[in-house]
């Protein structure tokens, strides 16, 4: 079958539809020398068009080292800023680019340069979820994958940590040497679950672990047997000896989970968000037809200024070496 239904007027797809346009991506791809780099949010259908799926940190390795000629980033807008600070020489195409990280959009570049000043002596750590005007501004970047690890390396007794809270307060709890000013942003769909659904999934399944995003609310945190980035809590819940785990983060990641060892039971809450469960809209706002046409067209390119890249790719570089 030809893909020719008309792409821009999304409508829910067959199964054959999907396959279908999945080879087409797939040979475009081939054709192109594209790699697609896909975050675990992602929706099934586009995760299995992708050569990797993984956390930030794992994305921006990938992006960095790539010798293909087009970069297509199934994320959202920092994840593709990365790539293309990391690799500026490939073409990098962001299949939404509407779709942004309302956490990330919670700081902004002047808000630093004024932290600065009533900060002149504090080391500035900024989450990769941050746009690269942000980053341009910071010492150095860290995922939830890599943070404390960094954080404790730094030769700084004050942190300015920005924009998540929670992360920040996850943080500073495991490196209680350092003191921290913690920027007041937050994670829409991670503050969507509470302690209180987290212990009623707890009483119901008493056998099971727990396993929780740091984006998570302390509360919540709290009640984890471990807590890790997407993909730590991946490696974590797929081996971890138990039959059932308790997975509080963005509903995405059950794909992954089922597919890498359907033998457990994974079980994510069902708070009240939009349709009954939490996920992450700009996640989300990612589809196949998109994939498509960005990668048929070449369209939706990611473009930043050449002094801002070149500024937002010390923090980020400094990260991956002491990473
Ligand atoms: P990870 O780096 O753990 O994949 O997290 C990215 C993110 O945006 C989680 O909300
Ligand atoms: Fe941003 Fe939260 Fe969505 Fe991750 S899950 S992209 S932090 S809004």
């Amino acid at each position: 079958m030809s893909v020719s239904f008309a792409l821009s007027q999304e409508r829910d797809l067959s199964v054959d539809e999907i396959k279908d346009l999945q080879r087409e991506v797939r040979k475009l791809a081939e054709e192109k020398n594209a790699v697609i780099l896909a975050h675990y949010y992602q929706r099934p259908e586009v995760q299995d068009v992708a050569d990797f799926i993984g956390d930030s940190l794992e994305l921006s390795r990938r992006a960095a080292e790539t010798d293909a000629d087009i970069i297509v980033f199934c994320g959202v807008r920092f994840m593709c800023e990365t790539a293309k600070i990391l690799n500026p020489t490939r073409k990098v195409l962001h299949p939404n680019p509407e779709s942004g990280c309302p956490m990330a959009d919670m700081v902004t570049a002047e808000q630093v340069r004024m932290l600065r000043q009533k900060h002149p002596d504090a080391v500035f750590v900024a989450y990769i979820n941050t746009t690269a005007d942000v980053k341009a501004e910071v010492d150095v970047c860290v995922t939830s994958a890599n943070a404390p690890k960094i954080i404790k390396k730094l030769d700084a007794k004050k942190i300015v940590f920005l924009p998540d809270q929670a992360l920040g307060g996850w943080i500073a709890r495991q490196v209680p040497e350092k003191e921290f000013i913690l920027w007041k942003g937050f994670c829409p769909p991670h503050f969507e679950f509470t302690a209180g659904e987290v212990m009623r999934l707890k009483e119901r399944y008493p056998d099971a672990k727990v396993a929780v995003h740091p984006e998570c609310h302390p509360k919540v945190i709290e009640l984890a047997d471990f807590v890790g980035s997407t993909s730590q809590i991946v490696r974590y819940a797929t081996t971890v000896d138990a039959k059932r785990v308790i997975v509080i983060t963005e509903v995405g990641l059950k794909y992954t989970l089922q597919k890498k060892n359907p033998e457990k039971e994974y079980i994510f809450p069902e708070s009240m968000n939009y349709c009954g469960t939490v996920y992450c809209c700009t996640m989300k706002g990612i589809t196949l037809p998109k994939v498509y046409e960005t990668l048929r067209r070449e369209i939706n390119e990611v473009v930043l200024p050449e002094d801002i890249m070149e500024r937002a790719r010390r923090p980020i570089e400094r990260m991956l070496q002491l990473s």
